[in-house]
């Protein structure tokens, strides 16, 4: 294999990168970014790369989540806090259920560039470069806010850097006590068939966590410092490279722009330049795989991007969508195994199952991603593996943009509060509700031995959520 550095990926086809009109431009804003401080360290990229192979082992489990995309505007003390308080309390969910660690990761500080199946968009004759992510240009259709500004790339830096302070700031002041159930919002929990079990799931939870800080005469808070990493997909190579660097006393190179890169499904071609600038870089990397990859695609990603079997090191995260993840993920298993390569198995169960409304919206049902969730646990379960981890696309707001979940939003519903400017996100009470079908999912199968039938996943609520079927090509 030829020589790896942090620009060997500029000799391959780099898919899905904005064109700027002028080069020097591009060239100064990369060669600031390459100055300033990075945003993460090695001690931390290690440490999760550690607890990610533990996950990999079974002794823990991977909750990534956060906004498809994140945006400048929305770089805000409230929504920063609320999509933390989430990914926190989901986390104590799946904690006290599955009886296993939780490796936090938001997919945040740094997710502000989006792949497009067009270079171009035409509105009313007009066409304009397409919205790339607040990375890239502005959402606005207007020729100066499309045209690709390089410098946004210092600024997507430093709203990175801003987003992070305040996280590290919040967990270090004792933020994490809204593990606490007195802090969760559980209004919602009233409406769904299983109320009586979510009640006594958090106040087990309750008990849980004054019992230990009886036990220990303090508060969780204190004796319980949270982990938390940033995790973003690693889609503009120009961004990726300059933060990519060398640490004294470690070996590699470093992308210390987050922990936790992934490569997106449309820019996982092996011989592309993605894949040849995350196979050198020494962080743990996730790449997305999807229902249309072929088993010598797949058979040679893992090969490029984990030669040595490094533990920690690759997470496949499947998209596969509730209608394929059945005759899919078998076949996936088998071909990894082929490898005999480990590798951390993650379900995405939000981007195979977008859909779009009769108005044109994007949604995705609550009950699809549920069931592709439900399915993957048993797959993997009944071949003698695991699924570690879960990736979600959600918000700690109220925003209505997925359908279904105990209040039973409907398609009219999405029309209130629909603020995503690409795929649709859960929102509190169904990101919290989730966590609690999960964790209801991982303590059965934990609870259930073998040779018995996998317990379902499901809401419960047939009647409330409509049917799936609705949705399919908007009709
Ligand atoms: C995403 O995670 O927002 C995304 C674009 O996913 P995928 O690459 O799986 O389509
Ligand atoms: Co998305």
């Amino acid at each position: 294999m030829s020589k790896w550095t942090p620009t060997s990926w500029q000799d391959r086809e780099a898919l899905q990168q904005p064109r700027y009109d002028e080069p020097e431009e591009l060239e100064r804003a990369v060669a600031e970014l390459a100055e300033l401080p990075p945003l993460v360290t090695s001690f931390e990229v290690e440490h999760l790369k550690s607890q990610l192979a533990d996950a990999q082992r079974g002794e823990s489990f991977l909750l990534q989540g956060g906004d498809c995309a994140e945006s400048f505007a929305e770089c805000t003390s409230s929504t920063i806090a609320n999509k933390l308080k989430i990914l926190l309390q989901m986390s104590l969910v799946l904690v006290h259920s599955s009886k296993c660690k939780v490796i936090r990761v938001g997919r945040f500080a740094g997710q502000y560039a989006k792949p497009r199946s067009s270079d171009l968009e035409k509105r009313d004759g007009q066409e304009l470069p397409s919205y790339r992510g607040d990375l890239v240009n502005s959402l606005e259709f207007e020729p100066g806010s499309r045209r690709p500004d390089p410098f946004r790339l210092v600024r997507g830096y430093e709203k990175s850097a801003l987003t992070l302070n305040f996280i590290r700031g919040l967990i270090d002041g004792g933020f994490a006590d809204l593990h606490h159930p007195e802090y969760w919002d559980l209004d919602f929990v009233d409406h769904s068939p299983h109320a009586s079990e979510y009640q006594r799931m958090v106040e087990a939870i309750g008990d849980s966590l004054r019992f230990m800080e009886t036990l220990a005469g303090t508060h969780v808070g204190d004796i319980d410092r949270v982990d938390f990493f940033t995790s973003h997909e690693g889609l503009h190579l120009h961004y990726e490279q300059a933060q990519t660097r060398q640490v004294p006393h470690r070996d590699g190179w470093y992308n210390l722009a987050t922990h936790y890169p992934w490569v997106g499904l449309r820019t996982a071609d092996p011989d592309g330049a993605h894949i040849e600038f995350f196979r050198g870089i020494a962080n743990p990397i996730g790449i997305k795989v999807g229902a249309a990859m072929d088993d010598q695609q797949i058979r040679r990603l893992v090969e490029i991007l984990n030669p040595q079997n490094e533990p920690g090191r690759l997470t496949l995260i499947l998209r596969l969508g509730v209608e394929k993840v059945r005759d899919e993920l078998p076949r996936i298993i088998d071909v990894v195994a082929g490898t005999g390569i480990d590798v951390l198995w993650c379900c995405d169960p939000m981007h195979g199952n977008t859909r779009s409304t009769s108005s044109g919206r994007k949604t995705r049902m609550f009950d699809d991603i549920l069931g592709e969730l439900d399915a993957s646990f048993d797959i993997h379960a009944s071949k003698g593996g695991r699924l570690g981890g879960v990736h979600f696309e959600l918000t700690g707001d109220n925003v209505t943009e997925c359908v279904g979940g105990a209040r039973g939003l409907s398609e009219v519903d999405l029309e209130r509060a629909y603020r995503s400017q690409v795929d649709p996100r859960l929102n509190y009470e169904q990101a919290l509700e989730m966590a609690l079908l999960v964790g209801r999912k991982m303590s059965q199968l934990h609870h259930g031995g073998t040779g018995r039938r996998p317990p379902r996943l499901d809401t419960g609520s047939a009647g409330e959520v409509s049917s799936p079927r609705r949705y399919v090509g908007g009709a």
